[in-house]
């Protein structure tokens, strides 16, 4: 295992960290699963073994697996692993309504935990509006309140909007760390290696997640693997993927969620190499390569920015072009259809479009909103 510094912080962290939020599940009778129900004796026997060959950094949540990531990793860090690792958890921000709910929270999150204190506590998936409500509600102030009686030890952020939003975030405290979604697809979505780099000019540590897209990189379509096969070597996608990410200097850690303890004896063994500047000229042309054929297949140019919503009558615009795009860009499964379906059943799918056009109005990439939708439901409908 490789390790980086975070040098304000005088520690070192793993450059592979556990994402707790996609750990294995049991199966029901018919073979079904369900996203609470995690297979708790796999999942702690793969963390321990995660710890064992030196992964020192977790990454849980509030919320993940319906509340059941924090009581779970509460039980893979007895037994002396607590020592072992730094800890990181999140405020779920959409449940603070009142300062004393910042109190409230962490202290139910750490008996979930069964610990006295998280090393990284993280205000949740940071957008304009969460962001400047729970800043007005104070959480600068209780930040600093809890860092100095021992609850947390390094208050940060994790971040789902534009740039600019970051900056401002950035901008607006002594942060010890912050976290953003980054992959080969999304170098310029969000944050984006901007924010990556803004955040490092400041003396930031930025710790990546979603590396894989949620798994979506980890296998290629032929002709996505006949380019990475261009390079000459037994790299897989996933390797790849990773590899990409740390060869920037400027990120500490890549988090990966693992579902497998296959996945995570790869990721164990594919981040014992994890050099920063490690990729050639050559390589950074082929990615870039990969980059552009899976961008070539994008259907529409949406960016999930939410400015076409709420739409008068109900349709989940960005919601059916990201279930669009992923049918087209990593090929279409039961998956895209199921989740389409959901639509139809909750009246959200894009037949209920009425063609008022107020979407189109507000689209700051100028998409033609209701031409696109009628494709889309050609294409996701099931006849
Ligand atoms: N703060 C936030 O807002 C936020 C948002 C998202 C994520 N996160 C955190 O960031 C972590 C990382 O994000 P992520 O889980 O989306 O990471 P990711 O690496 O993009 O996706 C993880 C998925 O990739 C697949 N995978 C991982 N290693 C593999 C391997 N060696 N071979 C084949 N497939 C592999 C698995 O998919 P399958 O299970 O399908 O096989 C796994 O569940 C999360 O677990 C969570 O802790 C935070």
């Amino acid at each position: 295992m490789q390790y980086r510094k975070f040098e304000k912080l005088g520690i070192e962290c793993s450059v592979f960290g556990i994402g707790c939020m996609r750990l294995p599940l049991l199966r029901n009778p018919d073979g079904s699963t369900s996203y609470e129900k995690i297979d708790e004796s796999e999942a702690i026997r793969m963390i321990r073994h995660g710890i064992d060959n030196g992964v020192n950094y977790l990454d849980t949540a509030y919320g993940y697996h319906g509340g059941n990531s924090e009581r779970l990793v509460g039980k893979a860090i007895k037994d002396g692993y607590r020592e072992k690792i730094r800890l990181a958890t999140k405020l779920p921000v959409w449940l603070a309504k009142s300062y004393e709910d910042f109190d409230r929270l962490l202290n139910e999150q750490l008996a979930r935990l069964e610990t006295d204190y998280v090393d990284f506590y993280l205000l949740h998936s940071l957008n304009k509006n969460s962001w400047e409500k729970v800043r007005d509600m104070g959480v600068l102030d209780w930040l600093d309140k809890t860092a100095a009686d021992g609850r947390i030890r390094y208050p940060g952020f994790s971040f789902h909007d534009e740039f600019p939003v970051f900056r401002d975030i950035i901008d607006s405290y002594d942060w010890k760390m912050c976290q953003i979604q980054l992959n080969i697809l999304d170098d310029n979505y969000q944050a984006g290696v901007k924010g990556l780099k803004y955040a490092a000019s400041k003396g930031i540590p930025v710790v990546v997640m979603e590396p894989l897209r949620g798994g979506k990189l980890a296998s290629a379509p032929p002709d996505i693997m006949e380019l990475w096969n261009q390079a000459g070597s037994s790299r897989s996608p996933v390797e790849w993927a990773f590899r990409w990410l740390y060869n920037f200097p400027e990120i500490k850690v890549i988090l990966s969620g693992v579902s497998t303890m296959e996945q995570l004896q790869d990721n164990i063994r594919i981040f014992g190499k994890a050099l920063p500047n490690c990729l050639s000229r050559d390589e950074l042309d082929l990615v870039r390569k990969v980059k552009e054929r899976y961008e070539s297949k994008t259907k529409v140019d949406c960016t999930s920015c939410e400015y076409c919503m709420p739409c008068p009558n109900g349709v989940s615009i960005p919601g059916i072009f990201s279930i669009w795009n992923d049918s087209s860009i990593f090929g279409m499964t039961d998956g895209h259809l199921n989740r389409y379906n959901k639509l139809i059943s909750d009246e959200k799918d894009a037949s209920r479009c009425i063609e008022c056009g107020e979407c189109e109005t507000a689209c700051p990439q100028s998409i033609d909103i209701i031409h696109k939708l009628k494709e889309a439901d050609g294409a996701l409908r099931e006849v």
